[in-house]
This record gives structure tokens, sequence and C-alpha cells, in this order.
């Protein structure tokens, strides 16, 4: 391997969210615990973007920024090198992060009282998106086969008819299961959506996040008609761990859909705009760390496998469910027989692990764990070791 992904910064007392949310969560004597919980990863950033960084420290005044031909031209290319999309720089605008970017997609095409589909169980933030805006939340939830998670396209279409229906807040590669959608999948929801009249906001954030044997599809690459009738959210932070930089890139290949968007921007934010290190960070990424990601992949790939064999050998009640994408494994504990609000008790009190527990994401979450994988090999070894430790009391 040419990159480091054994190195690692303490983290705790220093600010950083995973770290903190364990003390804010009520756990004692946090460190000693390892989070496995919050989307970022435990590696070092990528050496490029730190050299980058630093020039940029070096050589400029710290003022108002904004996207450069150059920046434009790096996310463009990216999107044609690792995903055969030929995406425009014109239909780029720019997010402090893609949660504000569908938050500000249900303010743009929605008003109180509309309905937006979501497939369940999901990032938990989307579920607030609708709800706190006074969106109705229409649920067409996966379906889960017992090892793996597919989209119920019956569902989804009742629900696309329901006249209340303007949106669909896709989740792609899906975070929490893990699921990288095929094209075909792609292509049958969004004939759904077509059909319907329905928006479709694709939060692709984990775009690059995709393991061997599988293919992410831009879902406005398919086809123009659904290019005109979608936003694609993007965003190098999980990529290459930099979501402090709270840069992401929305593409709106629609005219009208792009400047309604702007508009509501603007509405809150006259002059939106991110800050100087994240576009230099974005833009060095895209150009010179295609190598990192994908010894980073390998890696994250290498403790997925570690973690199924072993769950196989120790615990087999444990459902492992497939890592198509993402590096947030999920796993169904229910078998231990333990209880979902027991189980949580015991990583954290016994085993010192924490996890981001399935029930946040929706209530067919009960009794799953959600583990961000991406972080040295030794901690999946160190947390196995406790797991077997803590686990075998319990089980009969
Ligand atoms: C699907 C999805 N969207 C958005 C985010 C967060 O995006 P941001 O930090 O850019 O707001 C995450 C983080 O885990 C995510 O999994």
């Amino acid at each position: 391997m040419k990159y480091d992904f054994e190195t690692t910064h303490k983290r705790f007392h220093t600010g950083a969210f995973k770290w903190e949310q364990m003390t804010r969560a009520g756990v004692q004597d946090t460190e000693d615990i390892i989070p496995f919980s919050v989307a970022d990863m435990e590696f070092v950033t990528p050496p490029e973007i730190v050299e980058a960084l630093k020039r940029e420290l070096d050589s400029s005044v710290m003022g108002y920024a904004d996207t450069t031909p150059e920046y434009l031209d790096a996310v463009c290319s990216w999107m044609k090198t690792r995903r055969n999309w030929d995406a425009r720089p014109e239909w780029i605008l720019n997010t402090h992060g893609v949660v504000d970017a569908f938050f500000e997609a249900v303010r743009a095409f929605t008003r109180e009282g509309d309905g937006i589909i979501l497939m369940t169980p999901v990032y938990y933030p989307m579920y607030t998106a609708v709800t706190s805006t006074g969106r109705i939340l229409l649920d067409n939830p996966l379906i889960n086969t017992g090892t793996c998670y597919e989209i119920d396209f019956d569902d989804l279409e009742r629900k696309a008819s329901d006249p209340r229906a303007k949106m669909l807040i896709l989740c792609s590669p899906h975070n929490p299961v893990g699921r990288v959608w095929t094209r075909d999948e792609l292509t049958r929801v969004g004939n759904i959506c077509m059909k319907h009249n329905v928006l479709v906001v694709s939060d692709e954030i984990h775009f690059d996040l995709i393991m061997p044997g599988h293919v992410h599809t831009v879902y406005a690459s398919i086809c123009e008609e659904f290019a005109q009738n979608c936003l694609v959210l993007t965003a190098p932070s999980k990529t290459f761990n930099i979501a402090g930089l709270q840069t992401s890139n929305v593409f709106i290949p629609n005219p009208e859909l792009r400047s309604q968007y702007l508009t509501a921007l603007k509405l809150r934010n006259p002059q939106p705009k991110c800050n100087i290190l994240g576009y230099r960070a974005c833009e060095a990424a895209y150009r010179f760390c295609g190598e990192w990601l994908d010894e980073c992949l390998s890696v994250i790939d290498g403790n997925r496998r570690v973690i199924t064999d072993f769950m196989s050998r120790e615990f087999p009640q444990v459902k492992v469910y497939d890592l198509e994408g993402t590096y947030l494994l999920w796993l169904d504990m229910n078998g231990l027989g333990i209880g979902y609000k027991e189980l949580e008790r015991v990583n954290r009190e016994e085993a010192r692990l924490f996890f981001d527990e399935g029930y946040v994401f929706g209530s067919q979450g009960e009794g799953f764990e959600r583990w961000n994988i991406a972080c040295p090999a030794r901690y999946i070894h160190g947390a196995l070791g406790r797991m077997k430790e803590a686990y075998t009391k319990y089980i009969r």
C-alpha cells in the first residue's frame, strides 16, 4: 500500500462530533470506548489534500471564496472518469452539506401538506426534513429478504400515485442498508416517478464508496428525461474524510429547477457560498486522490470480510448484510435474543463499543446496529474480541 491507513490521531476532547457525541449520549469514561457511529473515517486525510490546504494557508488571503473554472472542471472530470457521467459545470450549485441540500430541496419544491416519499429504514435526517417542515411522510418500506433489502415497487407506485406525493428523496447508495441500487432498479423508480410527476432528489453522497463487484449509477445519467426531473446531491466529504469542510456539489441539469432552487437558497442566504478551504480540498481530492480512494476501499472491504467471517464463526445468529456501498455495515443482532435496548447497554457499558443504533433509522431497525468500518483493522479486531467476551454471557 502506498498510503497509510493505520495511523490515527486522538480525537476525543478535540471537538470531533463523533467522539463528543458519546459524552452527550451519557456514556461514562469514554476514553477507552471505540466509536463506530457517525459517518466519518478514523483514517487520516489524504496527504494530497493536506498539502493543497497548506499551500492555500501559506499563499492566500482567507477572503470570500467562489468556485473557479478549475474547480468545476475537477468535479465534472471526476464524475466522468469514476462514474461515466457527462455532467456540465453550469449544473453545479454549492451548499454547506448534503443535509442542507435536501432540506433546501424540500423547501424549494414542496409546500406544507405535500407528501414526500422515503424508502425506509433510512438516514434519519431525511425524516426530519419531511416532518419538521410540515410535509407528510409517505413511507415506502424496503423489503428485507433476510440477506438484503429490495425496493417494494408496487408500494412505491401506490405512494407515488397519492395526489399529495410531490417528491422522492432517494438514498443512493442506501444508508443504512448498504445497497447500491442497480441501473434496472433506478430505472423502475424513475419510470414510476415520471408517470406520477414526482421530483427525485437523489442523495448520492456515498457514490464513491462502492465495494468490489458493484456499480453505482448516477440517477441523472440514466436518461435525459430523468436528468430533467431530478437533483443529484454529492460531496467529497464521506469519500475523503473532509466532512468538517462542509462543501457539497448539487447537480441540477434542468435550468428551471436550478433557478427555483437558487432562489430558495438565496431566500435564506442572499449570497450562498462555501469556504475557501472546502473548495481547495474538493478540487485536490478529485484531481489527485483516486489512488488513495482505491486503497481505502480495499481496507474497508477487508474490514467487512473480517466481521462477516467472525460472525459466521462465533455468532451465526447475527445477520451481516452484504455491504455493496458506503462504509456502514448493517447487522441484525436480534438473533442474539438480548433485546435491543439491553444490547445498546451491553455494547456501551460492557463491550465499550458505540454504534449507531438501528432504531434511529426507523422502527424496522430495532435490534440492528450500523457499524462504521472506515477505521484501521486493529479497531475491528479489538471490537470483535470485546463483543465475544460481552455477548457470550448473555447467550444460552
Ligand atoms: C445519505 C447521507 N446524506 C447526507 C449525509 C451527511 O451529509 P453532510 O454532512 O454533507 O450534510 C450523510 C452522512 O452520513 C448520509 O449518510
